[in-house]
């Protein structure tokens, strides 16, 4: 096969199952994920809170074995030095000995991949120019605030120029203005004809930069896709505000498969368009005053939560 179409990263029914205290309590993090990322894109891994994004990667980066399954980096092993010399990584609690200036900590990351002096001196000023940190580039880290370090994670990751990139949660810790800059570089590294494999549980954060997405919830992909195809084939929800809104009516609505969420003294009802005339009928019966109705396309969030219930369903 030749290297353009051999797959940058695969997974083929990974799993990870961890044993707590004497092995009477086990954690199914990863229950059999097969996934393919091809060159040249920019993938984003999706779930919430513990779906199981940070094992899965640390598995990928050979950190901890699988328990069952396998993975193949850059159509070969993770354990081959070759291999691993092509790929960049950003923990997700990346740990730097702050005692160090920006310039010395990547130079120590630069040494551990046989950078040349030279090299590796013009590879860090354009490292720190392209995350933002040029002006930074002699402090200690321990004068760093949490957005600065999340940029010294990034720029370690791409100190040797890597083919394949392993971004765990990049965009965590930074401002808007932060996440939009981070979400250029990525978007640049495909430019440059990398691969970029990231994870995430916020969906603004990757809704416009990404080729395709899997969500995983609760250690199993629950779909594989281009983001907008997944959220369109969903459809359209109703975003309704009511105050007021008594306990027999709340249980109309959730028969109807709404939402409820209480936000102050409103209720904010999530249901599917064709329920709207429905619920809207059950609030006014139920004495309720409605204040806004607007359509609203399904967030991630809900696409979870649906996904995460069904999955939960179906385990019995
Ligand atoms: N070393 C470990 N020992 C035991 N359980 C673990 C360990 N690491 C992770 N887990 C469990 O595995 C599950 C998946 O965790 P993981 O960190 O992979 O989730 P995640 O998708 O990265 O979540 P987040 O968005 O919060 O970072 C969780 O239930 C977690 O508690
Ligand atoms: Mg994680």
């Amino acid at each position: 096969m030749s290297e353009a179409s051999t797959p940058a990263l695969v997974f083929k029914g990974l799993e990870k199952e961890f044993k707590l205290g004497l092995g009477l309590t086990r954690v199914h993090a990863v229950r059999g994920v097969d996934l393919e990322v091809q060159p040249g894109e920019i993938f984003g891994y999706l779930g919430p809170n513990g779906a199981g994004k940070t094992t899965s990667m640390k598995m990928a980066m050979g950190l901890i074995q699988p328990t069952a399954g396998s993975i193949r980096v850059l159509g070969g092993d993770i354990a081959d030095p070759a291999i691993r010399r092509r790929i960049g990584y950003l923990p997700e609690h990346p740990f730097f000995y702050d005692y160090l200036t920006a310039f010395e900590i990547l130079d120590f990351y630069g040494q551990l991949y046989e950078l040349p002096r030279k090299a590796r001196r013009k590879r860090i000023d354009s490292l720190l120019e392209l995350v933002g940190l040029a002006h930074a580039r002699d402090r200690t880290l321990r004068r760093f605030s949490k957005g600065m370090l999340q940029r010294v994670g990034i720029a370690q990751a791409l100190i040797a120029d890597p083919d394949l990139v392993i971004l765990d949660e990049p965009l965590s810790g930074l401002d808007p203005m932060g996440r939009r800059e981070v979400r250029n570089i990525i978007v640049s590294l495909r430019e440059q004809g990398k691969t970029v494999f990231f994870s995430t549980h916020i969906l603004n954060d990757i809704e416009t930069i990404c080729d395709r997405v899997a969500m995983i919830v609760e250690g199993q992909v629950v779909r594989v896709g281009p983001l907008a195809e997944m959220l369109r084939s969903e459809s359209m929800g109703v975003e309704i505000v009511a105050h007021e809104v008594a306990d027999g009516t709340r249980e109309r609505l959730e028969s109807l498969g709404a939402g409820l969420e209480v936000v102050g003294l409103a209720t904010r009802i999530r249901l599917a368009g064709e329920h709207q005339a429905t619920a809207l009928q059950a609030l006014m019966e139920g004495g309720a005053s409605v204040t806004h109705v607007n359509p609203h396309r399904v967030s991630l969030e809900e696409l979870f939560v649906r996904e995460a219930a069904e999955a939960g369903g179906a385990d019995g």
